[in-house]
């Protein structure tokens, strides 16, 4: 995929702006509060359909304005597409070559973009909740069928925990429902293993390309079973559960507790790597993320680099550039022109309070 060009109205600190970006790389420079995260953060939005970083989308709306509209045109195998979102302060309308979809996962994943940003070193030590939202998120963006399995999933687990809060549980509704819960589980575990497996395919080389650090990092899945070949394994895990979800009255196992670990020569990564060890242990899950996205819809997602140059020695830069390879769009954002890069072929910008100009 190439995003030819982005147009943002009242998005951030931006009034009004077009860019026309080149099909490979893309260097986005200015100092700190000027508006580059912003500019990833809109395209990540259009991927999407909400920030990486707030929950709230009017605070996206410039301020003392009533609309923010954030709209592409991308080419994706051969063919040209134009995508907007309009926020309002009562929602969102998001359209497709100008008509308005009815739903958003109607426009989810039209425009598939992997992001790294700094506050991404955040995944080692957050809660397995949040590693389980990252893998959701990419995983929906390449199959509906994972996100109607997901979505189907939660409804009945709601519905598990209000029937175990109830004075008196009715086993047989409760029997119906782990059995429903089961059939979605499969699914979901099924799609969550190969993710996992195909991020442990590539992390470690990726990292070693990037680092020259000879450590072995690898990915595991923390799946609430180990055998997803008939029901029985899942089936019995609500029957051994069973006493002690009625005695908390919740669910205590499924899907909904498993987790992602990321371990450097067989340890925790939060417990023993560096901090430029993590930065690029995360790097080399949004390039093997990359990979996966390729592997399974055929088609290339844009990378954005939100800061990445930062705290890496002048050696890691230059190698981890020459890595972005001609296959794919990329966006970096600096506070300064690396001296390495400046004669590599490239579209340079240069962000000045929410103003672009073309270098
Ligand atoms: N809704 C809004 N309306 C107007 N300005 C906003 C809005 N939201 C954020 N801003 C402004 O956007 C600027 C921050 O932009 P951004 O996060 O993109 O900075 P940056 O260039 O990435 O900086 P850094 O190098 O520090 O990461 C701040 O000046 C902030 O006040
Ligand atoms: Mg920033």
């Amino acid at each position: 995929m190439i995003i030819q060009r982005l147009q943002l109205r009242n998005f951030r600190n931006y009034e009004k702006v077009s860019v026309d970006l080149d099909p490979h790389m893309n260097l986005i420079t200015g100092k700190n509060a000027q508006g580059k995260t912003n500019l990833l953060e809109s395209i990540v939005y259009l991927s999407l359909t909400r920030s990486h970083r707030i929950s709230n989308d009017r605070k996206l709306i410039r301020n003392g304005e009533e609309f923010a509209d954030i709209s592409c045109r991308f080419e994706d195998s051969g063919i040209e597409k134009e995508i907007e979102a309009v926020i309002h302060q009562k929602g969102k309308t998001l359209m497709v070559h100008r008509q308005p979809v009815r739903k958003s996962s109607e426009f989810i994943g039209l425009l598939n973009v992997v992001m790294f940003s700094p506050d991404d070193l955040r995944l080692f030590h957050d809660q397995p909740k949040d590693r389980r939202r990252i893998m959701n998120q990419e995983i929906t963006k390449i199959s509906p069928v994972y996100l109607v399995s997901l979505s189907r999933y939660q409804a009945l687990l709601k519905e598990r925990n209000i029937l175990l809060k109830s004075d008196s549980v009715n086993m047989r509704i409760l029997d119906t429902l782990d059995e429903q819960m089961v059939t979605e589980e499969k699914v979901i575990i099924d799609y969550r293993r190969k993710f996992v497996d195909s991020i442990q395919k590539d992390i470690g080389t990726l990292y070693r390309r990037i680092s020259s650090d000879q450590s072995e990092i690898s990915v595991k899945y923390v799946c609430c079973t180990d055998d997803i070949e008939n029901d029985d394994p899942l089936k019995e895990m609500y029957l051994m559960c069973r006493q002690r979800d009625m005695q908390y009255r919740t669910s205590t196992a499924g899907i909904h507790r498993e987790d992602i670990r990321f371990e450097i020569n067989g340890t925790p990564v939060e417990e023993t790597a560096s901090q430029g060890q993590k930065r690029m242990i995360v790097l080399a899950f949004k390039l093997a993320l990359m990979n996966y996205i390729v592997r399974e819809t055929s088609k290339c997602p844009v990378l954005l680099l939100d800061d990445v140059l930062s705290e890496l020695d002048y050696e890691k830069q230059k190698r981890l550039l020459d890595m972005m390879s001609d296959t794919y769009q990329c966006l970096i954002t600096s506070t300064e022109i690396p001296s390495f890069l400046k004669n590599q072929k490239m579209k340079e910008f240069q962000i000045i309070n929410g103003t672009i100009n073309p270098l």
